[in-house]
């Protein structure tokens, strides 16, 4: 069933039917087509287009709907084109000839363009609130690991010690940015474009302040032409989502480092991983894999929307219709990936006898031991290549620098005093590490309480 039948001797080729339709996706956002017709309907009545009782009739009759799809009462079918289409023929077939006035000033650009703006706000809200969620666990584990050590890492290979608080404090850093782009730009976007007509606006004296404010919005857009092929909002949505995937796929590749039986940093949760078919004593962090391998699809549609607008003269053009099933696909696809990674960490355990010990043997106190020459006096080029020396020497014997003999260190340098083991343990090499930012526990401990203040925000 169409809109648009008069000026047409022919039926429409099926196929193209089929290929032209959006319905099968587009019922996905009825709410929010019922609730910008809701606002339509009442500005058109409060300006006298229409009367006050058909304006009435008109929203009874979307209430109605409304009511019956979500009670299942009513089936949205296939044989619309799609659902504007859908809701107008329903309408009509049940209050008459009221119905018909509900377009009146108003053309499915503006309107889609509304229902999808209107859609993407409520997604831009649900994404930061589970991206949230996240950090509440993300501050739980740094609240009880600001003791916990383990090597931190440049190149892949061991560099100097950190500690989970501050590891995991990185990522905490990583989703801060991340809700800040989202709310710039739900704040970019908050702009109702419905009223911009076909696109050219209308000659009926529409009140576009009243429909904006009725449905939330800071305010009308300022060009009929811009609001009806604007797409931006959903390029920017789709690109900080692809950041935080980004974010999550490299946390998601260190979860399954540490999972590794070469690491054992942190055991996964039951729950959260999964057997082999055939290998019976795999246990493998296939959620952090797959939300890795979700990162692909999410990048994915960003280019594709990027790609479809490129070449779009002004204004509405019908690949415009193309931005729907991407954009549906990432936001639930987000949303999956960010709350089955907070349960994962949530449950996960962590290994704190081995990641210590893996600080220990990686020489990662090698930095701490050419410092403490610096503060006796040997400028630290000199101190570097003497530490370079010990930690050939330590390989050598396959040990630690804190497993060397005092004569040992003098024989390289006479500077070295018995000060030095306590100069090089872990937990020095860790609680002196208090700049802002670094992962000393007093300096965390100050970080973490700007994280909770930020929480509470
Ligand atoms: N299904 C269309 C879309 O998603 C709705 C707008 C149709 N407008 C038109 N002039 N054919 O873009």
């Amino acid at each position: 069933m169409k809109l648009w039948g008069g000026r047409f001797t022919k039926e429409t080729n099926e196929l193209v039917n089929n290929f032209n339709a959006s319905i099968s996706f587009d019922q996905k956002f009825f709410k929010q087509d019922i609730q910008g017709s809701i606002a339509h309907a009442k500005m058109l009545g409060a300006t006298g287009i229409i009367s006050d009782e058909e304006s009435l009739a008109i929203q009874e009759g979307l209430k109605g709907i409304l009511a019956d799809i979500e009670s299942e009462k009513l089936e949205i079918t296939d044989e619309y084109e799609d659902i504007h289409t859908f809701m107008e023929a329903t309408l009509i077939e049940r209050i008459g000839d009221a119905g018909k006035k509900l377009h009146t000033g108003r053309s499915r650009n503006d309107q889609v363009a509304l229902d999808m703006r209107l859609f993407t706000r409520e997604e831009v809200k649900a994404v930061d609130a589970e991206i949230k969620e996240l950090m509440a666990v993300i501050l739980r584990i740094m609240k009880e690991n600001t003791n916990t050590y383990m090597p931190g890492f440049t190149h892949l290979q061991k560099a100097q010690p950190v500690t989970v608080a501050h590891h995991f404090g990185a990522y905490f850093e990583m989703f801060k940015r991340d809700r800040s782009r989202l709310h710039d730009i739900y704040e970019r976007m908050n702009y109702c474009p419905l009223g911009s007509g076909a696109l050219a606006g209308t000659t009926y004296p529409l009140d576009r302040e009243l429909t904006a404010s009725l449905l939330n919005f800071y305010g009308p857009t300022l060009n009929s032409m811009d609001s009806v092929s604007d797409r931006d909002y959903l390029i920017e949505f789709l690109s900080a989502l692809s950041i935080v995937m980004m974010h999550l796929s490299r946390f998601s590749e260190e979860i399954c480092v540490w999972n590794s039986n070469e690491y054992r940093f942190i055991e996964l949760d039951d729950a959260y991983s999964t057997g082999s078919s055939i290998m019976p004593q795999k246990k493998n962090p296939d959620i952090a894999e797959l939300v890795r391998g979700k990162t692909g699809r999410v990048y994915g549609s960003l280019m594709s929307l990027l790609t479809t607008m490129k070449g779009i003269p002004l204004a509405y053009n019908k690949d415009m219709q193309e931005d729907k099933e991407l954009s549906f696909d990432a936001f639930d696809t987000v949303k999956g990936c960010v709350s089955l990674f907070r349960g994962m960490i949530d449950t996960m355990k962590f290994n704190n006898e081995r990641m210590e010990d893996s600080a220990k043997k990686g020489f990662t106190n090698a930095t701490d031991a050419a410092d403490y020459l610096v503060k006796n006096g040997v400028p630290f080029r000199d101190a570097h290549g003497i530490v370079g020396q010990l930690v050939l020497l330590c390989i050598d014997k396959g040990i630690a620098l804190d497993d060397l003999s005092l004569e040992e260190y003098q024989a390289i340098s006479p500077v070295f005093k018995e000060d030095i083991y306590e100069a090089i343990s872990l937990k020095t090499c860790v609680e002196k590490r208090l700049t802002l930012g670094a992962p000393g526990p007093d300096m965390m401990d100050k970080v973490i309480a700007i994280c909770e203040e930020y929480m509470n925000d």
